[in-house]
């Protein structure tokens, strides 16, 4: 089945809390967190995710662009996130199990994202571990940008490893997601697709989750 995130980035801020229920057919919702040295870009934090969990039961899926993500796993699985998912590039390379395993010993799912230079070997060692991949279809940082066309064959790859490692685990993208590049990214293997402004700025958001989520392969 596809699961649909809309990213609540797109939202317009002033009435936040229709714009999230404007969106509650979809599966997760997408949260992004940017602190402008990780990306250059600053976004929200703890008060907005507490604010968010008060008004709605959809899985909060926060997306972590932040700077050595482990000092800040508690504060966001206490300010409501269901799924913790932090960058591969964001910390020290002995931090990473530890970052996961705290997210889990917080009761939360845990995911890593890749951004668009970033291999797929880097995530191998610790697919058993992980409740979901996220691969970046633009550089993180901005809504609105062009999907790279490039990614697919790494979601391709990754879902090849997925399969053999770990079947249950979510393959999300973000970045440049609609309805034709979703397709593409379903045909590779994809099963969880973050829309900012393809969602936002359609005028039936119903209709259009719908409608990405019945892509057919
Ligand atoms: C970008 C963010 C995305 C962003 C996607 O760094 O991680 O989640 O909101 O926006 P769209 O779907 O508009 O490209
Ligand atoms: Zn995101």
């Amino acid at each position: 089945m596809i699961k649909i995130a809309p990213s609540i980035l797109a939202a317009d801020f002033t009435k936040l809390g229709d714009d999230i229920k404007s969106v509650e057919s979809a599966d997760y919702l997408h949260f992004d967190v940017m602190d402008g040295s990780f990306v250059q870009n600053i976004s929200f934090g703890f008060p907005v995710l507490e604010a968010v969990r008060k008004i709605t039961d959809m899985t909060l899926d926060v997306h972590l662009m932040i700077d050595n993500p482990i000092r800040y796993v508690q504060k966001f699985a206490e300010a409501g996130a269901d799924i913790i998912t932090f960058h591969i590039e964001a910390g020290k390379a002995e931090d990473i199990q530890k970052t996961i395993n705290e997210i889990h010993n917080h009761g939360k799912k845990a995911g890593i994202s890749l951004r668009p230079n970033t291999p797929v070997q880097e995530i191998i060692p610790f697919l058993d571990s992980l409740d979901l991949i996220l691969v970046m279809t633009v550089e993180p940082g901005y809504g609105g940008q062009k999907f790279m066309d490039d990614m697919l064959p790494k979601i391709y790859e990754l879902r090849k490893n997925i399969n053999n490692r770990k079947p249950g685990s979510d393959l999300e993208v973000d970045g440049g997601i609609n309805i034709e590049t979703a397709k593409l990214c379903v045909a590779a293997g994809a099963n969880v697709l973050v829309a900012g402004e393809d969602i936002f700025h359609s005028t039936d958001r119903a209709a259009h989750i719908a409608r990405l989520k019945g892509l057919v392969l």
